[in-house]
């Protein structure tokens, strides 16, 4: 009998060498931690469906950013929960509001040391929780929403945001969003689009987290059917056409399909976001002593950069980053 002359176990036999071939890491400069910050909030508050995941006051964002950035991590994109809601959002545009200020502080503390993205979109911000701004039967505006996006994204600009991420999948807001930045002089301000944001069920504790659950209906008339893969690379090429800087694929876990044709549909950047849902299912199968959270967050986050993320945006980034250091 032979034995056999080609043996790939060659290669790993010990960590050294499998580090030495191993196709993918990730570096803590790839990655994004989003963070919520709370209006009103005396302290940071744990958030029931995240453990190890806090709503913060405008205050404790910058102890958060410090440690972030001590582990290697900076960059942020902020999400703000404002006291007041109504129907068209006002506070999301409102220049003096406390994300403005938060934005404004942490940029006037920390500089060019960390990255600020803002999240661009309505629903934290309207009474109804949806995305955008409502017709008089309860639909999604598409163009009424554009203009309220353009609007925001000069607030969010003028407070000093460095990047601006629309999350809402209204039609045409990359471009309201670029013609607005560019005619506001803010020409060098970068648009990373959530170009395929699918209607998932993993957005379930961000919206505990957000407070933003929408007050009836879901989302599915305006965000992506996880059953559409070839769509998702048409809604990548209209980003890219419309002036996108960065595309986002988000879920990322369940559809790293969809981030490989994406890699391969433009020349862009891909972000993946993983989500709150991603999260919170690793956390409590951890919890639960299922498996080891280090290892098994490792490999969700090296599976995504493997599919064609360069960007990762992900609750884990300071613990990651720690990690992989
Ligand atoms: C919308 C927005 C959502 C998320 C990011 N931006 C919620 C939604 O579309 O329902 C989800 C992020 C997550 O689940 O971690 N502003």
């Amino acid at each position: 009998m032979s034995i056999p002359r080609v043996r790939s176990q060659r290669l790993r036999f010990n960590r050294v060498l499998r580090d030495l071939v191993a196709e993918v890491s990730i570096s803590p400069s790839n990655l994004i931690s989003p963070m919520f910050v709370k209006e009103d909030l005396d302290e940071p508050a744990p958030i029931r469906s995240m453990p190890g995941v806090f709503q913060h006051t405008p205050v404790s964002v910058q102890a958060h950013v410090k440690e972030l950035l001590s582990a290697g991590v900076r960059a942020i994109i902020l999400f703000g929960i404002p006291t007041h809601k109504d129907a068209q959002g006002s506070e999301a545009s409102n220049p003096s509001g406390f994300l403005h200020r938060t934005v404004r502080e942490v940029k006037d503390v920390f500089g060019d040391d960390v990255l600020v993205v803002t999240d661009l979109c309505l629903d934290e911000y309207t009474d109804h929780g949806h995305c955008g701004i409502l017709t008089g039967s309860g639909h999604i505006d598409n163009d009424a929403t554009l203009q309220r996006y353009a609007e925001i994204a000069i607030s969010q600009a003028e407070a000093g945001a460095d990047l601006i991420a629309p999350s809402g999948m209204m039609d045409g807001q990359v471009e309201a969003i670029r013609n607005a930045l560019d005619s506001a002089g803010r020409t060098m301000i970068p648009i990373m689009a959530y170009t395929a944001k699918f209607a998932s069920a993993f957005y379930g504790p961000f919206r505990d987290a957000a407070e933003c659950a929408p007050a009836f209906g879901d989302r599915r008339s305006y965000q992506m059917d996880f059953r559409n893969r070839r769509e998702a690379v048409r809604e990548a090429i209209l980003d890219d056409m419309e002036g996108a800087d960065v595309i986002m694929v988000k879920p990322a876990g369940h559809y790293l399909d969809i981030i490989s044709d994406l890699r391969e549909a433009t020349d862009l950047p891909v972000a993946a976001f993983q989500v709150s849902g991603e999260y919170s299912m690793l956390r409590a199968g951890a919890d639960a002593g299922y498996f080891a959270l280090d290892v098994a967050m490792e490999e969700t986050l090296i599976a995504i950069k493997r599919a064609g993320a360069t960007l990762i945006i992900t609750y884990f980034a300071l613990e990651a980053a720690r990690l992989f250091r």
